[in-house]
């Protein structure tokens, strides 16, 4: 089922008592003391989130990879990490707890096999990495889920987006994956707008073009929809 959306502002008290457990940003998989491995997300999106939850009341513990987002939100928790392993163990550790978990961090789907002590100096023509896969934060996480958590997924695709996204919510024991398509114009990193569309079990959902802020704003209304059903 297919329908489009403008939802509304949430409201100042939607989430009140509530725990939101929100990861954001990029990981960072070190190669060597000065290289890393990483990727273009900036955390907009997921910093705009956790203002929009905590607005509409919420506590938020957000995990979040290197970025230069800031939040001054009393109600806004920051845990600074960096690879995917940090991200993981500070999820795990604060999962049980949490009523809603977002998982907008763009995390780096494999990392360094070994990490090099001294810089890795020049010398042959080609170098090869070898690069084993990290742990898959929101999957791990799906598979111990307890009755009542709500969570959310992000996925970026550039090609078979609903096919990919649904599979996404199926292997990851999501409630609901936004969407963001490539394919849109302004959506993605490095904007300040977002396209999106909501894939829930049996229904999508499809928004305008919109700032982040109140892109997050929707996404919040629709989850404090779903919650309070
Ligand atoms: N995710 C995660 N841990 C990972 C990889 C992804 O928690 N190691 C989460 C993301 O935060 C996002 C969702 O899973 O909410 C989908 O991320 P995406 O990168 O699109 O999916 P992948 O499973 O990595 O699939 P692929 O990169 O092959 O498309």
């Amino acid at each position: 089922m297919y329908s489009s959306s403008t939802s509304a502002l949430p409201t100042p008290a939607s989430l009140k008592n509530k725990k939101v457990l929100l990861t954001a940003g990029p990981t960072y998989e070190p190669i060597d003391p000065v290289r890393f491995i990483g990727n273009h997300s900036t955390g907009k999106m997921g910093y705009a989130l956790a203002e929009a939850f905590a607005r509409a009341g919420a506590e938020v513990i957000l995990v979040s990879g290197p970025t230069n987002q800031k939040t001054e939100h009393p109600a806004i928790q920051v845990i600074p990490v960096t690879t995917a392993d940090q991200m993981y163990a500070q999820v795990k550790q604060h999962a049980d707890t949490a009523n809603i978990l977002v998982f907008a961090a763009a995390v780096a789907d494999y990392k360094p096999k070994t990490v090099s002590e001294i810089k890795v100096k020049k010398s042959d023509e080609t170098l090869t990495l070898e690069l084993v896969k990290n742990v898959d934060i929101a999957k791990t996480i799906g598979q111990t889920k307890k009755a009542g958590q709500f969570t959310v997924g992000f996925a970026l695709e550039t090609d078979n987006e609903l096919e990919n996204a649904r599979a996404k919510l199926q292997t990851k024991n999501l409630d609901m994956i936004v969407l963001n398509s490539l394919q849109d114009a302004g959506a993605g990193f490095k904007h300040d707008t977002n396209k999106i569309t909501i894939i829930e079990k049996d229904k999508i959902t499809i928004f305008d073009l919109k700032p982040k802020t109140q892109v997050a704003a929707d996404i919040v209304t629709f989850i404090s929809e779903r919650i309070h059903v």
